[in-house]
């Protein structure tokens, strides 16, 4: 198909989308945002005056999601592009795979924190395995991350892709974690095979 034939159709499910449609009316900068909103209420995870890192922030759905709806919060967010300021939380702009990033989140908080979140994911090279593989690493290294940095009651929520990676990941998050759920929210397009595992209380 055409590089022309396939922007054009990009443009116009983008415009059918109800959830680009929704994002737009609602102040939100990416339909990603009722991902987390359907998460948040299929499995409870966010309280007032919690500790969240949100992996992968850009442009930033998820963090304006985090800083309208949890008082009190203290927001960390990453992402390898810029992103414009939200108001209440803290933005890097780096590499989150880098140690140097891993410091600087460590000393921003400057303890254990209740939430980290990942909606990274690899940018598209075509070559859907390649992609689905380099998203699975990227969640295998925040999930150690998170069990570097999380509270023992804490919490980590990230995308996946089911395909090369997701046994090892699934039996990873078994591992480290008491409670595990794979959930592909409804705002996640169905013929995509992303999903997103959801991890309670450390082991
Ligand atoms: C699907 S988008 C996130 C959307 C976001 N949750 C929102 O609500 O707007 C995935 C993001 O992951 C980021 N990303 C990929 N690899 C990364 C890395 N190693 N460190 C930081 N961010 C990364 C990409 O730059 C991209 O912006």
């Amino acid at each position: 198909m055409k590089k022309n034939k396939i922007s054009k159709d990009w443009i116009n499910k983008q415009r059918k989308d109800i959830y680009v449609r929704r994002s737009k009316i609602e102040g939100y900068r990416s339909r990603a945002v009722y991902k987390l909103e359907e998460i948040e209420k299929k499995f409870k995870i966010f309280r007032n005056g919690i500790s969240v890192i949100d992996l992968g922030a850009a442009p930033g759905g998820w963090s304006q999601y985090l800083s309208k709806n949890i008082k009190n919060a203290k927001i960390l967010s990453i992402d390898l592009m810029e992103m414009e300021k939200i108001k209440n939380t803290f933005q890097i702009k780096g590499d989150f795979t880098e140690s140097d990033s891993k410091k600087q989140i460590k000393d921003y908080f400057g303890g254990r924190v209740d939430i980290v979140l990942s909606d990274m994911a690899a940018n598209t090279t075509g070559n859907k395995n390649m992609d689905s593989l380099v998203t699975g690493e990227l969640c295998m290294e925040a999930m150690d991350f998170a069990k570097e940095i999380l509270k023992i009651d804490g919490k980590f929520v990230s995308k996946i892709f089911m395909g090369s990676l997701f046994n090892d990941i699934l039996l990873k998050a078994k591992k480290n974690f008491k409670k595990v759920n794979i959930y592909k929210p409804p705002a996640s397009r169905k013929n995509s095979k992303e999903s997103f595992i959801i991890c309670k209380f450390l082991s």
